[in-house]
């Protein structure tokens, strides 16, 4: 009996001693300390041996389980301590490494120049509007007092939706449609895209942005909308701007004006830019045509008012030094970053 026993526990100890992981030393203890373990066993056994030797036997082999269970929890805690330092050698967090930047946008030049335009009319009190691109033929041109038979009406300039929906060809429908929903006074400013059926080359697209200015009261003269756009276009282009009205023609305003402002590049010396004249054409602009207060129910006895409407991609084009309209449209981000 002491022999088996003996045998056993040296056995046992070996085993422990050899292992490397703590799944091992869970085998282990099952192998000896489990239901049908060896240690076990020879504990049941002990009911077989005659009453005499019973009490010796028992000592024997508790004191023999009693220095496994001594080992197996000396070698689980030697086990757990280079398993933990293991896990923590692997995840060991290098703080000094450099972190991930975030890639951040950049705004659009065109935006970037909305932006500055919402900001100039808001000062002067305008508001801004926005409003349908695919458009009734009624706002985009009836209404605007633009005859039948006006080129722009040709298909060849416009997109025709149907017979009497197109995509807007300018923002001026916005002028008809606020003044239809409310009362004078009104101050307003309408950013958005246009479509006309062009080609695209250095200074065409098929889609391009306008913004649009109105403003409808008692009393408003050809002297507000001079000096609404002065203001305009110094804070825009800078104090030294000067500005020129040429007569022209639309068919919403009468009488009308195209501005222009003093060469931004040379400063009205002359350049490749301005084609040697000193200015630079950006907007079209008049007095709201009787004909279209008519059109929405105003009395053209008793309100007046002056509209005006810029190419928004021309004067990102004129401020950035911009040279190829498609660049905007394009969406290379090797352009677009540098803004
Ligand atoms: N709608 C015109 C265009 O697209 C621009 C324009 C001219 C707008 C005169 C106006 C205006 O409001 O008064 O060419």
């Amino acid at each position: 009996m002491r022999e088996r026993v003996q045998q056993i526990i040296s056995q046992a100890l070996q085993e422990l001693d050899a292992t490397r992981t703590l799944n091992d030393l869970e085998a282990i203890r099952v192998k000896y300390l489990g239901r049908k373990g060896l240690i076990t066993l020879l504990l049941r056994g002990l009911g077989e041996l005659p009453p005499e030797r019973r009490p010796e036997a028992g000592r024997l082999i508790n004191d023999a389980r009693a220095s496994f269970e001594a080992k197996l929890q000396s070698r689980g805690e030697e086990l757990a301590a280079v398993e933990r330092e293991r896990v923590l050698a692997r995840e060991v967090i290098d703080i000094t490494m450099p972190g991930r930047r975030p890639v951040i946008g950049s705004m659009h030049p065109v935006t970037i120049i909305y932006n500055e335009l919402e900001r100039i009319f808001s000062r002067l009190g305008f508001e801004v509007v926005t409003g349908p691109e695919i458009e009734l033929d009624y706002y985009n041109f009836e209404a605007l007092n633009v005859p039948k038979y006006h080129p722009a009406r040709d298909i060849q300039d416009t997109f025709y939706v149907s017979e009497d929906v197109v995509l807007r060809t300018h923002t001026s429908p916005m002028q008809v449609r606020t003044m239809e929903r409310r009362k004078p006074p009104i101050r307003i400013v309408v950013p958005g895209r246009v479509y006309r059926s062009d080609a695209s080359d250095a200074s065409h697209s098929p889609m391009f942005h306008q913004l649009e200015g109105l403003a409808v009261d008692e009393d408003v003269t050809f002297a507000d909308l001079k000096g609404t756009l002065e203001i305009f276009a110094r804070d825009l282009f800078g104090p030294e701007t000067e500005v020129r009205f040429r007569p022209s023609y639309f068919p919403f305003t009468e009488p009308s004006a195209e501005v222009d402002i003093s060469c931004i590049i040379c400063g009205g010396k002359g350049c490749r830019v301005c084609k040697n004249t000193g200015w630079l054409e950006i907007l079209g602009s008049g007095m709201v045509h009787p004909n279209v207060l008519r059109n929405v129910g105003y009395d053209p006895g008793k309100v007046s008012g002056f509209a005006f409407g810029m190419g928004v991609d021309r004067i990102a084009m004129l401020r950035f030094g911009i040279d190829d309209m498609r660049l905007l449209f394009e969406n290379d981000m090797r352009f677009l970053k540098q803004f």
